[in-house]
C-alpha cells in the first residue's frame, strides 16, 4: 500500500511547510497541476548547472547527452502507455497535442459532409480546436448525449455515431465530473465506421494505466505537469499507421532532412517531423525524472490509493449539510460540489482564507453548466500524496462556512 506520508517527504512544497493565509497549505487542486518531487527539480537544475546544450545531433558530447536524454524519455513515455517510442511526439502539453491532431489530421481529412463527435463536458482544449476545424472545413460538431449522472456511455456514443462520423474527440476522464469513459468500446465502434479517436488523456494518464494498444486509440494527448513533471511539456501519441499520413504543423530547424531554393523540402519522418525548433529540453529532463518517480511508485498503486481516498472523501463530504456533490459515483479523485445558497467563488475564497486550495468556476469546461444547471462549482482534486487529514480539513472547514458566509443555507 502506498504511503502518502513517506512520499510527501520527497516534495519541496511539503517539506518547505508552505503556508497560505497563515495556515498549513492543503493543496486540493491537483487536476489543475501537481507538485514536483525534488528529483524533478534536481534534474532541471542539473541540466542548467552541468549539462546545458541544445539537442539535435551536435558533434560534441554535451549535445549527444541531451539527445540521449530525449531518446530515453521518449522510451519511458512509450513504456508508460504501451506505445512505440516512434509514436510519441514531444509537445508543450495536452492543448498543443490536441491542436496538432486538429491541424495535422482533421484539417486535411475532413470536409463539409463530415462530423466530429465531442461532448458538453470536454475541456476548452478538447473543444475549441474542433470548433476551428468546423469553421475551416464546414464539418459539423455533434454532441454525445450525457446520461442522467453526466456520464458518456458507450450506448449514447453508438447512438450518435453515423457514417458521417470521421473523428471522435473525448476525454478518457473528465476534468470536472471525473467519470471514466469506455474509450476502448468507443474506439471499436468508431473504427467500424472508419472514424478515428483522439483521446484527451490529461486526467487519465497521471492516475491510471493507459494502454494505447489495448484501447486502440489513434491519438492520445497528455501533459507532464499533471503527473509531477514540469510545465510546458506534453505528449501526443499517434498510432504508427497514421503518423506517416500527417503533414507537419510547425516547420523549421530540427524537423527537416534538407531543403533547396525551389522550396523542395524533405521532412524527417516520425515524431521529429512535429518537433520543429528547440525542444523544451529542461522540461524533458524534468519529465524524465517524473516518469521514473511514478514508475517507482507504480501507476496501479496510485490508482488504488486515489480510489480509496476518494471513497473516504465522498463519505465525509456527504456529511456536510447543504452540500451537493455532483459526481458521487465517479472513478477519479475529482470531487465537484456546491454548498446550498453559496456562490462557488465565495466558497473558494473562504477556503483560501483557511489555507485550502481548490478550483472554482467552470474548470475550462464552459458548456458543462448547461447540463449541471449551475453556473459554477467547487472542485477538490487529489493526487497520491493527498492525505485523509487533508480531506478532513476540507470537510471540517466546509462545516464552518455558516459562521462566515451570509448566504449559507439561505
Ligand atoms: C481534460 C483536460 N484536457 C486538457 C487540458 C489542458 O491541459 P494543458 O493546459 O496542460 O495543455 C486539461 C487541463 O486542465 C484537462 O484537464
Amino acid at each position: 500500500m502506498l504511503d502518502s506520508y513517506k512520499i510527501r517527504k520527497e516534495f519541496p512544497m511539503f517539506t518547505n511547510k508552505i503556508k497560505m493565509q497563515g495556515h498549513d497549505l492543503v493543496f486540493l487542486d491537483n487536476a489543475s497541476t501537481t507538485f514536483k518531487p525534488k528529483c524533478v527539480v534536481d534534474a532541471i537544475n542539473r541540466y542548467y548547472e552541468f549539462e546545458t546544450s541544445n539537442s539535435h545531433r551536435g558533434d560534441y558530447d554535451l549535445c549527444y547527452n541531451a539527445d540521449q536524454k530525449i531518446a530515453e524519455t521518449r522510451k519511458l513515455v512509450a513504456e508508460l502507455i504501451n506505445a512505440k517510442p516512434e509514436e510519441c511526439i514531444f509537445t508543450s502539453g495536452t492543448t498543443a497535442s490536441i491542436n496538432i491532431v486538429a491541424y495535422a489530421y482533421a484539417l486535411n481529412n475532413l470536409n463539409k459532409d463530415d462530423e466530429i463527435l465531442i461532448s458538453l463536458e470536454e475541456h476548452a482544449s478538447n473543444t475549441l480546436p474542433w470548433f476551428e476545424i468546423s469553421k475551416k472545413t464546414g464539418c459539423r460538431i455533434k454532441y454525445v448525449e450525457l446520461d442522467n449522472e453526466g456520464r458518456i456511455t458507450l450506448e449514447n456514443v453508438k447512438k450518435a455515431i453515423s457514417n458521417k462520423t470521421k473523428l471522435i474527440a473525448l476525454a478518457q476522464v473528465g476534468n470536472v465530473l471525473g467519470y471514466e469513459t469506455d474509450i476502448k468500446g468507443i474506439a471499436k465502434a468508431a473504427h467500424e465506421v472508419g472514424a478515428v479517436v483522439s483521446c484527451d488523456g490529461a486526467q487519465s494518464v497521471p492516475h491510471m494505466k493507459v494502454d494505447v494498444k489495448d484501447l486502440d486509440v489513434d491519438f492520445l494527448s497528455f501533459s507532464a505537469h499533471k503527473m509531477c513533471g514540469p510545465t510546458g511539456v506534453g505528449i501526443l501519441y499517434v498510432k504508427e499507421e497514421i503518423m506517416d499520413k500527417l503533414d507537419p504543423v510547425f516547420v523549421g530547424g530540427g524537423n527537416n532532412v534538407n531543403f533547396a531554393p525551389e522550396a523542395n523540402v524533405n521532412y524527417l519522418k516520425g515524431p521529429e517531423m512535429f518537433e520543429a525548433g528547440t525542444l523544451n529540453i529542461e522540461g524533458i529532463y524534468g519529465f524524465n525524472a517524473a516518469l521514473k518517480f511514478i514508475k517507482e511508485i507504480g501507476i496501479e498503486n496510485i490508482t488504488e490509493y486515489e480510489r480509496n481516498l476518494r471513497r473516504y472523501a465522498v463519505k465525509r463530504l456527504i456529511e456536510v449539510e447543504g452540500l451537493t456533490l455532483y459526481n458521487e459515483t465517479a472513478e477519479a479523485g475529482i470531487l465537484t460540489f456546491n454548498l446550498k445558497g453559496v456562490f462557488a467563488q465565495d466558497l473558494g475564497t473562504y477556503l483560501n482564507a483557511k489555507g485550502i486550495a481548490v478550483r472554482t468556476g467552470q474548470h475550462c469546461a464552459k458548456m458543462l453548466p448547461i447540463f449541471l444547471g449551475t453556473p459554477a462549482t467547487v472542485r477538490a482534486s487529489i493526487y497520491f500524496y493527498t492525505t485523509k487529514e487533508e480531506i478532513d480539513c476540507l470537510v471540517e472547514t466546509l462545516k464552518t462556512g455558516g459562521n462566515f458566509l451570509d448566504a449559507y443555507f439561505a
